[in-house]
């Protein structure tokens, strides 16, 4: 296996294949960090082409999409002939799209994908990394693609698909909550209360979050959106609550405003007694 990148998440890419008893050829723009690969048992290549040409297959990690056609230059047709890259590299679905064209007009396979773990997840049984991309490609790499997460899974074979699964969980998703949770812990430090004081509540609105998304997924797969348990009127009221407590503490509330504002759409598109979940048909027609 090669690997195009050996930046934090490359290297860890490497690493654990390596550690999965592969051989492995690596090539980073810079050279200093494939050296402690080199030291690790990794070949390195002179160039992206070379290691593209020392394995059937190639995972390519670097910042971004356009760092990959750099790193590729002008790679022809006979280094990518019968050979696959599979591009980790975080990106929009359009990204993906304008890559595999370019792979297969050069005679390649491509699966594009997504990380939607940090580098400690790697190498796990149960960390789920994401693909897209033909079936049979797929199949072909999955035993070498699941030593990297051991529940990862092809999404679809459109090639937008990994990478709008990515955006929307671990790039939209994760971090909407993460920010939520800086927001939280300035609201109870303005109040004098000490961010250890949160932890235990931490753990219960993750129990709740939890078992409320599964809820929200069977709500909108089915379009039930009754509920015997809080209403999006509800909710609302008590974040509305809770954004002007930290706006008399002097706090901007940014991530609680917008969502507000969220919800006070709902209420004016009828959803006041309905559980939260009825806003989504709202949202993804732009509403
Ligand atoms: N770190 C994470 O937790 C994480 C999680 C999920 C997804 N990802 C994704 O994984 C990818 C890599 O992230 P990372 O954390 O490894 O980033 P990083 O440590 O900053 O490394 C960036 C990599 O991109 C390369 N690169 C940058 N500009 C380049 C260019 N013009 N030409 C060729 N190579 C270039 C760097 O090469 P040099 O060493 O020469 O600069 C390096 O190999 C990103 O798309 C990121 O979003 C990362």
């Amino acid at each position: 296996v090669s690997v195009i990148g050996l930046g934090n998440m490359g290297s860890t890419l490497a690493r654990a294949l390596l550690e999965a008893g592969h051989g492995v050829t690596v090539w980073n723009r810079s050279t200093e960090k494939a050296v402690a690969l080199s030291d690790a048992g990794a070949k390195v290549a002179a160039d992206a082409a070379e290691a593209v040409c020392a394995s059937p297959v190639t995972i390519a990690c670097v910042a971004r999409y356009e760092h990959l056609y750099e790193s590729l230059g002008n790679i022809s047709a006979d280094v990518l002939r019968g050979r696959t890259l599979v591009n980790l590299t975080w990106g929009t679905p359009d990204d993906a799209r304008a890559m595999e064209r370019w792979i297969n007009a050069r005679s390649g396979g491509y699966l594009d994908g997504g990380i939607p773990v940090y580098p400690s997840g790697i190498g796990r049984a149960e960390t789920e990394l994401i693909y897209a991309g033909p079936r049979e490609l797929w199949d072909r790499h999955a035993p070498t693609l699941r030593g990297l997460g051991g529940a990862s899974r092809l999404v679809g074979e459109e090639i937008g698909a990994a990478n709008v699964v990515a955006l929307a969980i671990p790039g939209g998703f994760y971090h909407l909550c993460y920010g939520a949770f800086f927001e939280a812990v300035a609201y109870a430090a303005s109040e004098g209360v000490p961010v250890a004081e949160l932890s235990s509540q931490i753990e219960s609105a993750f129990g709740m979050l939890t078992s409320s998304l599964a809820d929200a997924v069977d709500a909108i797969t089915h379009e039930r959106f009754d509920t015997d348990q809080a209403t999006l009127g509800i909710q609302l009221d008590a974040m509305l609550m809770a954004r002007d407590a930290a706006l008399r503490r002097g706090q901007r509330a940014t991530l609680l405003d917008a969502l507000v504002e969220v919800f006070e759409r709902g209420v004016a598109a009828g959803h006041e007694d309905s559980g939260s979940a009825a806003i989504t048909s709202m949202l993804r027609d732009g509403g």
